[in-house]
């Protein structure tokens, strides 16, 4: 039997018995629901991270002033920048990547992941999004966990959105009390806005794109930087 029968005969095991025919069903400390298969995003925002990010906004923009890197962005043609991949492996970026390594071994902690094994970052990179950019949906293919750190993110900079993984559920959607806010099981959309010292870590697998940035700051100040990364889990 797979973990899913043994979840779905839970689930009607535990389903309230009615009342009698005429009258509906109230609710008992009986009726209990229970999430299953779902989909986790894990946000951990960074106290007093104003060095760390005045560090990173020098190193990103000297990288891409230098004209060393290829530029590997979706969105290129309006104007992003995307730059190489390995910057896990340079020394500059240390300081974030202990960041990343410090929620990563939180994740595998929480989700009792093998401590024979640990969740590594296998590539890492800067994004330049400057006014009128966003990135265009996408997922990270031959990743576990992937993930985004938010070095300089201005007002309307532009939110990362994710999408609902169970495709299947467009075909008959419900319709929703438009009064009341709808819960979050029922979100078709997840929006994450962007704030300096902001990590969000999600699955590789989970499609996602990035509103335009709408800044009206002046200058740099305008654009939304951040670095990204892929995780994978490899034995100790
Ligand atoms: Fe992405």
């Amino acid at each position: 039997m797979t973990a899913g029968n043994v979840a779905l005969a839970t689930v009607v095991a535990d389903a309230p018995k009615p009342a009698s025919k005429s009258k509906p069903v109230a609710a008992t400390e009986g009726f209990i629901q229970k999430p299953h298969f779902p989909t986790l995003i894990f946000q951990n925002d960074l106290q007093q991270c104003n060095d760390l990010n005045k560090t990173l906004l020098d190193l990103i923009y000297a990288e891409r002033d230098s004209g060393r890197t290829h530029n590997k962005s979706n969105t290129a043609e309006l104007g992003s920048w995307h730059s190489a991949t390995n910057l896990h492996k340079n020394s500059d970026y240390a300081a974030i990547l202990a960041e990343i390594n410090s929620a990563l071994a939180r994740i595998s902690d929480d989700l009792s992941y093998s401590k024979d094994h640990v969740l590594k970052v296998t590539s890492m990179w800067s994004i330049i999004n400057p006014p009128g950019n966003g990135n265009r949906a996408h997922c990270h293919p031959n990743s576990l966990w992937s993930g985004v750190y938010y070095v300089q993110a201005p007002e309307n900079a532009g939110n990362i959105e994710f999408t609902d993984p169970r495709t299947a559920l467009v075909m008959n959607q419900p319709k929703y009390e438009t009064k009341k806010k709808r819960p979050r099981e029922c979100w078709t959309k997840a929006n994450f806005k962007p704030v300096p010292g902001r990590m969000i870590i999600f699955p590789a697998w989970l499609y996602h794109g990035v509103a335009s940035n709408l800044s009206k700051e002046i200058g740099r100040a305008a654009d939304r930087i951040i670095i990204s990364f892929n995780v994978n889990q490899v034995k100790k």
